[in-house]
């Protein structure tokens, strides 16, 4: 737990006061107090400022200001400062100058700039690292690191050292010519490649280029695919180089970096084996569904082993960089707080303490607005929240969600299916595992987001959408899965794939095929305008006797599943759209389509009531989020309403102590008003 310095959900954010004139800072203690606010994230961007040029570093800003907040009974979440280098750098040694997906040498500007693989940026970063790590390894105040943010925030770099990098990590991958020939299969197109210095990063100048409806199109998917591994290993690498220099002086500190929830780039289950936590930054946009939101937590908590994370960045009530950054409405702030606590989070912080005054944030909130005192709407929630958490203390530190179901999620798998020519551009992977999340959220069923690597024999159900790239070990670990009795999900355009995306030959769904019980012959894409339906043959299994879908239609054949739905309409009418096949103790389950919304609720509500999956209390109304976390045996429920309107909520059975308003619910129908929260401690 990394709470155990000061045991309660860590409340604050980031703090630039490096960007401010010193008069102002008693001010922002005072104001600190108020808010409750007793964590500050520092030094993020401050690298300029702490190196003036190659051989001066000068700490004193950031001597006085720890020891400043520590008086002030603040801790510090420490940066390293890295994530934007300074200009004198760039003038001095190029190398760290991105160039781009165009060919392009990018001159001084933007942050996350620099290129992973310069020799002169990781000498630096690691080197400031260590600076830090020295002089503040006894500072009261560290709590912990934060190493340099937002990794991959800025472009991809296409530059000669990412090149000649790139060369070496095929190497350590392949070994030889003639088996990175194979895995990319480069006799198409004449690709063989006959030394190693024949291969080129895929960009613009040469594989790629951006195609249909964002995606990242290229010729060749395995070069591509090997490319953004290989990019998300350069920063983890970066990472990696300052992980350590901080380790070596400070063991005992944590250290994380801020994630960015379903961010393509980098394949944070990689990432986090090197993270002592998960932080993220979430910014949902006024109209993101909360369900997603949920799903964006889950799948951070599901990074290492559904261990409490922090959430690091939220605003306190508007962004900047969004097209319309609406305000976040009366109480809708403290609500999203205590999602991501409902769903696994030990701290809540802001981006940003107090709202600069020039540059491009300026218009991004922050707890201390730019009239400079404290009676604001923004502040008074602020501040508000800040009692609420220091009441609650460290009852809720470290307890875990537990679930039933869980949803793989491949970030490779991710990029394969989109880095796919064809079947349709309309597939995206994030928008298809989010609506079994969905399905589920609406149904008051909590899910795990985990990676094909999770021990799945905790869970009653495996949900496995578009599971397109099947890797190595992971058709045998299903198969072992469902021979002890699970169930699993799959659905159309599954098992086509190795880690290469080259296709495995004899019929899809490949490997899972026999898991499965069924083949499937072709791949239709429907326009978005068509649709196809999905024909219930067993009505009396709670279905309705047709549901809509559309996207892709997997042409398949039973090989010994039952046939539980039949496509309506077109030349495969008749043909199975859902399967389940008898599998040792368990069922595999095979949805050739993608369906309209209301047959997954319907679907998924009666799969889980037979397994004994119960929603955590007896009904939820639209907009109403339930989860619980639970520690040392107790259960602690959250109850959160999305709505504006009050709600009644049935309670079942589910009575104990509210906490936020100490008073006892004794279960059965309770009236919830909008935008609130419950968090009842639950009878044992
Ligand atoms: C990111 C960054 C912050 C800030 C915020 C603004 O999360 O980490 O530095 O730019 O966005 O929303
Ligand atoms: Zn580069």
């Amino acid at each position: 737990m990394i709470n155990a310095k000061m045991p309660k959900i860590w409340y604050g954010g980031d703090y630039n006061p490096d960007q401010w004139e010193k008069s102002i800072w008693d001010e922002d203690l005072r104001m600190f107090k108020l808010a409750g606010i007793d964590v500050a994230t520092l030094n993020v961007f401050a690298w300029a400022k702490n190196q003036p040029d190659e051989d001066t570093y000068n700490f004193d800003w950031l001597d006085e200001m720890m020891d400043k907040l520590h008086e002030g009974g603040v801790g510090v979440c420490l940066a390293t400062s890295t994530a934007a280098h300074p200009a004198w750098m760039a003038r001095k040694y190029p190398d760290v100058l991105q160039v781009d997906f165009n060919g392009n040498k990018r001159k001084f500007g933007g942050r996350h700039n620099s290129c992973p693989n310069s020799p002169t940026y990781r000498k630096y970063a690691a080197r400031m690292a260590e600076k830090l790590a020295e002089r503040y390894k006894d500072h009261p105040a560290l709590l912990i690191w934060h190493i340099n943010n937002e990794y991959g925030g800025a472009g991809n770099c296409y530059c000669d050292n990412c090149e000649a990098a790139f060369r070496e990590w095929l190497r350590a991958r392949y070994g030889t010519l003639e088996e990175l020939n194979r895995a990319w299969n480069t006799s198409f197109w004449g690709h063989t490649f006959y030394d190693w210095e024949e291969i080129v990063l895929p960009s613009g100048q040469s594989e790629e280029w951006e195609g249909m409806n964002g995606r990242q199109a290229t010729n060749f998917q395995g070069i591509s695919l090997d490319y953004t591994r290989f990019h998300s290993d350069s920063l983890l690498e970066c990472y990696k180089l300052e992980y350590e220099a901080v380790k070596k002086h400070t063991p005992d500190i944590p250290v994380t970096t801020n994630l960015m929830g379903a961010f393509k780039k980098l394949d944070y289950h990689k990432w986090a084996k090197h993270m002592d936590v998960v932080s993220w930054d979430n910014y949902p946009r006024f109209d993101t569904p909360h369900s997603y939101t949920g799903m964006m937590h889950d799948l951070m908590r599901g990074l290492k082993d559904g261990q409490p994370f922090m959430l690091m960045e939220q605003t306190p009530s508007q962004q900047n960089w969004q097209p319309y950054n609406s305000l976040k409405r009366p109480g809708v702030m403290r609500l999203w707080s205590y999602q991501a606590v409902a769903r696994g989070a030990d701290t809540i912080m802001f981006f940003q303490l107090r709202r600069s005054i020039g540059a491009c944030e300026k218009y991004h909130g922050a707890v201390i607005e730019h009239v400079g005192h404290e009676h604001t709407r923004v502040f008074r929630e602020c501040a508000q929240l800040g009692a609420e958490l220091g009441k609650l203390g460290d009852s809720l530190l470290d307890s875990r969600v537990q679930s039933k179901v869980a949803i793989l999620f491949d970030w490779e798998n991710w990029w394969a299916v989109e880095m796919s020519s064809g079947p349709s551009v309309a597939l995206k992977y994030v928008d298809e595992a989010h609506k079994f999340y969905d399905a589920l959220y609406r149904l008051g069923i909590g899910a795990d987001v985990v990676s094909v690597e999770a021990d799945l024999s905790g869970y009653d159900l495996v949900i496995a959408p578009v599971m397109y790239m099947v890797k190595q070990g992971v058709a045998n670990k299903l198969e072992q899965y469902v021979g002890a009795g699970g169930t699993l999900i799959t659905t159309f355009f599954s098992g086509i794939v190795d880690e290469n995306d080259l296709v495995k030959t004899g019929g899809y769904p490949g490997e899972l095929r026999k898991l499965l019980g069924i083949w499937a012959e072709e791949i239709d894409a429907l326009l978005p305008s068509q649709r196809n339906r999905i024909v219930v043959r067993d009505i009396a299994s709670g279905l309705k006797p047709e549901y809509e879908c559309g996207m892709l239609c997997d042409l398949i054949h039973s090989e010994g599943a039952e046939v539980k739905a039949v496509y309506g309409d077109d030349f495969y009418r008749g043909m199975p759209a859902l399967t389940v096949n008898k599998f040792g103790e368990g069922e595999a389950w095979y949805l050739a389509t993608s369906p309209e919304a209301s047959f997954l609720q319907d679907w998924l509500s009666q799969l889980c009531a037979s397994r004994g999956i119960k929603p955590l209390v007896p009904s939820v109304p639209e907009g109403v989020e339930t989860t619980l976390r639970t520690k040392d045996g107790q259960d602690y429920l959250f109850v959160l309403n999305h709505n504006a309107d009050a709600v009644t909520v049935e309670l079942g059975d589910r009575a104990g102590v509210e906490l936020l308003n100490d008073r006892q619910l004794n279960g059965g129908k309770a009236e919830l008003a909008g935008h609130d929260v419950w968090i009842i401690k639950l009878n044992k």
